[in-house]
């Protein structure tokens, strides 16, 4: 087992068969179930929310990694608790009182996570780390699946990775750093060699292999597991 965790994002899988999509990419090999919740308010979305994430909860016992793109966000934590999310990552720009946010994720009994936009600068960690499980880096702009990767993300992950180490070796707790966007087979090495331990696909693992068969995710989790070897 390696020690990378890939999060299919069910954005781009088919919302028609939602339930059959999240048990194929589980069984093919994939670690976490990335849930990105859009509220066409704090992005230009809208997509799923407690209810979805509510059925699919007896699918699978993968953890439920839910990004949390919504303002304001702490009414709905609980609820997306009480849906089986397992991890909870929200914005700082959608939180009014971030370190109180972090707290009810916790107090949930649910990981929790700080995302950070292209532009968002990274000292929004710097007083909040021992509340923190994961920081996740978006390398678009949040909202859409099927964009590019922005290459500048590269360096930003090699800063957050200087942080959170810097902070494993004075408190001996490791805080994951997932990076969100544009990820493919073909840049996965390189953003791994930049820092990254988790790593969120959508497009690149929904759009492979053949519609209708069950083991149409086989493949392409095996190519990003080869990536990061
Ligand atoms: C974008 C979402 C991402 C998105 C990733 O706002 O947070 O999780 O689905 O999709 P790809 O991998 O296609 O960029
Ligand atoms: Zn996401």
């Amino acid at each position: 087992m390696s020690d990378f965790i890939l999060a299919p994002s069910i954005l781009s899988a088919d919302f028609s068969r939602l339930g059959e999509e999240v048990e194929n990419v589980i069984a093919a090999g994939a670690d976490w179930v990335h849930f990105d919740v859009m509220d066409n308010h704090y992005v230009p979305n809208l997509t799923i929310g407690p209810l979805i994430c509510a059925a699919l909860r007896p699918r699978t016992d993968a953890p439920i990694d839910a990004h949390l793109m919504i303002e304001p966000v702490d009414r709905l934590i609980p609820e997306f608790a009480r849906a089986g999310a397992n991890l909870m990552t929200f914005h700082p720009e959608a939180s009014r009182h971030i370190d109180r946010t972090l707290s009810l994720i916790r107090d949930q009994g649910c990981q929790a996570g700080l995302a950070f936009n292209p532009a968002t600068p990274l000292a929004y960690m710097d007083h909040v780390m021992d509340r923190l499980d994961l920081v996740l880096l978006m390398s678009v702009n949040p909202g859409f699946g099927g964009q590019s990767f922005i290459s500048t993300t590269l360096k930003k992950l090699q800063a957050a990775r200087r942080k959170l180490d810097a902070y494993a070796q004075e408190s001996d707790r490791r805080i994951r750093l997932q990076v969100d966007g544009g990820v493919k087979p073909e840049n996965i090495a390189q953003i791994a060699h930049a820092g990254a331990d988790a790593f969120v696909v959508g497009s690149a693992v929904f759009g492979a292999g053949r519609e209708g068969d069950p083991h149409r995710y086989d493949s392409i989790i095996k190519t990003l597991r080869a990536g990061l070897a």
